[in-house]
């Protein structure tokens, strides 16, 4: 069986990133981290506690003392957590403050997991340089918006087409033009994009790939 120990797997919103790295993780038998969830939590914290996400030594001391509960909250997914996690993201001791516990995670994963699959802007780049496999899957702004658009009305909301499309351009923006560890394809990295592909499609892709690269590993 071949079987990477790290995948990094990097995108923008709505990309597909989650969708993939689950996929990923159950059939390598691999340990997930969804890296957004620790800056939604952060981002969500402060909102919760009426602060202003642009205060870096308050986000930064948020990040440092984030608490499992934090990742539990369930407005982690909500639009102004998006972006006060875009906000949080940007600031380098914020990212400096998360970066040990996801090292950690891909060191030693959960649950008697032997590899790991962790998604999010600069697994590739920053959190997992080393990893056996790098991904980039992206898509063109219309599709994503449209993906997200779907998922809010499925999930019974009233959204405005262009807002969305708005909101996720401006995530887009701030993710690639920050300084500290922009969202970009790491060296190497097999770069997918995804406008035209079904989940079924570029999972099919992404195995394909890995198993033309990927060497059975000594135990
Ligand atoms: O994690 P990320 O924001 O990158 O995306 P996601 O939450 O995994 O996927 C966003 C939406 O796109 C979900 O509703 C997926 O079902 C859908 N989708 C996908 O994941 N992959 C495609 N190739 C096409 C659509
Ligand atoms: O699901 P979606 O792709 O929309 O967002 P996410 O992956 O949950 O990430 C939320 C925000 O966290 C992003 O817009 C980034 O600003 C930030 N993030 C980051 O900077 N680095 C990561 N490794 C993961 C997320």
């Amino acid at each position: 069986l071949v079987r990477p120990q790290v995948i990094a797997l990097d995108g923008p919103s709505a990309a597909g990133k989650g969708t993939l790295a689950r996929r990923l993780a159950s059939h390598y038998d691999l340990a997930h981290l969804d890296t957004g969830s620790l800056y939604r939590a952060v981002g969500r914290r402060i909102l919760r506690e009426g602060r202003d996400p642009k205060d870096a030594t308050y986000a930064a001391e948020t990040a440092a003392n984030l608490q499992p509960v934090d990742l539990k909250d369930p407005e982690l997914r909500s639009e102004a957590t998006s972006q006060a996690a875009s906000i949080v993201a940007a600031i380098p001791a914020v990212r400096a403050n998360l970066l040990a516990w996801q090292r950690e995670f891909a060191k030693a994963p959960p649950d008697g997991k032997q590899g790991v699959v962790l998604d999010g802007r600069d697994i590739g780049t920053v959190i997992c340089p080393d990893a056996d496999v790098k991904l980039f899957v992206t898509a063109s702004p219309e599709a994503r918006a449209e993906r997200r658009f779907q998922e809010l009305q499925a999930a019974g909301a009233n959204p405005i087409r262009r807002a969305v499309l708005d909101e996720m351009a401006s995530r887009d923006r701030r993710d690639s033009e920050r300084a500290t560890a922009p969202l970009l394809p790491a060296d190497g990295a097999f770069v997918l994009d995804t406008s035209d592909l079904d989940a079924d499609a570029v999972f099919d892709r992404v195995v394909a790939f890995i198993e033309s690269k990927t060497r059975p590993r000594r135990a």
